[in-house]
């Protein structure tokens, strides 16, 4: 089969379209035919050689993909040869076969195209995670969600409004108009207004870390929670701690590529049973900005590294 490889860490010109071993189904495992894989931020790091996969994961980027169930492993039931699907991984979704943990694998969600579908098994299990399972967002609270046109953000945005939460979002003027279509009741152009100053929010999903952290806590209601999934804005920052007790605020960090694969399989249980239902009744919809042929990786990584798109990038095969 074919893989994205990574032979030396760099540019999108790193990644290239090579003849690789054929991987297998293990126990537990099935072996999904790639029709599509959705990119990542975190690809990006890989490929400059800042993020190495697990030690368990295959060498090639990608998180997820849609497709179809190509082989079983030993002691897999529920699922059969053919079905469409999409799942969640540790790496390895560039590429034409791709080898899934049962407990990540979802179904193709009711009225959603297989392609498309590859865009959604990491963004619904982030924001899933982060903004239901870790900060409990309540109908009637705020959600403050940064980079609202990302990959992550419009699927956070959507999510906010299903749940009856009101949804405010930053992102650079130009991706103002698709936010508000999408649900959002107000979008901060970060370049021009600093959020903290018009912002108070129960929730916050973070993806700026270190220079986001004080104007986070600034903008946090009492009891409110901040959830810091992204670093895009530097590792460290300074808290301060008087603001934090006033408030009886959270702080947390989180990661997914990190969690056991029974953690994972416990976050996909959770969004098959709360976020797929949303999927299905058209109240939240995948978000695709491009999609290019898994050969031309290094385009699609130049398009995610412009910050140009509004939602996802995904790669196609021939599989399709
Ligand atoms: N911890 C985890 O488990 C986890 C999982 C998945 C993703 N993530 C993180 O989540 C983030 C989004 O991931 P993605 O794949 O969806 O990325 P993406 O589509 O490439 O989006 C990155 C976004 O950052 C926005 N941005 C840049 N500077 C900003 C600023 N100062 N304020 C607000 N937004 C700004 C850009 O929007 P504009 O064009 O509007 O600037 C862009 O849309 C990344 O940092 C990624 O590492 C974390």
């Amino acid at each position: 089969m074919r893989a994205i490889t990574i032979e030396q860490p760099g540019g999108p010109e790193a990644l290239q379209w090579t003849e690789v071993p054929e991987p297998s189904a293990g126990a537990g495992q099935v072996l999904i035919e790639v029709v599509a894989a959705g990119v990542n931020r975190a690809d990006a790091l890989q490929r400059q050689g800042h993020y190495p996969p697990p030690i368990d994961a295959p060498p090639y980027p990608g998180l997820e993909v849609s497709g179809r169930i190509k082989a079983l492993g030993e002691g897999v039931h529920g699922w059969h040869v053919g079905q469409e699907v999409c799942a969640l991984l540790g790496g390895g979704g560039y590429a034409e076969l791709a080898v899934a943990p049962v407990g990540q694998l979802l179904p193709v969600p009711k009225g959603v195209d297989l392609v498309d579908a590859a865009g959604l098994p990491e963004v619904a299990a982030t924001v899933f995670s982060n903004v239901v399972d870790l900060a409990r967002l309540k109908p009637g609270e705020t959600l403050l969600v940064h980079g609202g046109g990302s990959g992550i953000g419009t699927f956070a945005v959507q999510l906010g409004k299903a749940l009856g939460a009101t949804v405010v979002a930053t992102a650079r003027a130009a991706k103002r108009e698709r936010l508000i279509e999408l649900g959002a009741d107000r979008v901060i152009d970060y370049a021009s207004e600093d959020f903290s100053e018009t912002t108070h929010a129960d929730v916050i999903l973070d993806i700026m870390g270190g220079s986001y952290l004080a104007q986070n806590i600034d903008a946090l209601n009492a009891g409110g929670r901040l959830v810091v999934i992204g670093l895009q804005g530097g590792r460290r920052g300074e808290l301060d701690m008087g603001q934090l007790l006033m408030k009886r605020a959270l702080v947390a960090g989180t990661t997914l590529r990190a969690r056991s694969a029974a953690e994972k399989a416990a976050i996909v249980r959770g969004v098959r049973e709360e976020v797929w239902p949303l999927l299905e009744e058209g109240k939240v919809r995948p978000v695709t900005h491009a999609r290019f042929s898994m050969a031309d990786a290094a385009g699609a990584h130049r398009l995610l590294e412009s910050n140009e798109h509004f939602g996802k990038i995904l790669l196609t095969t021939t599989a399709g």
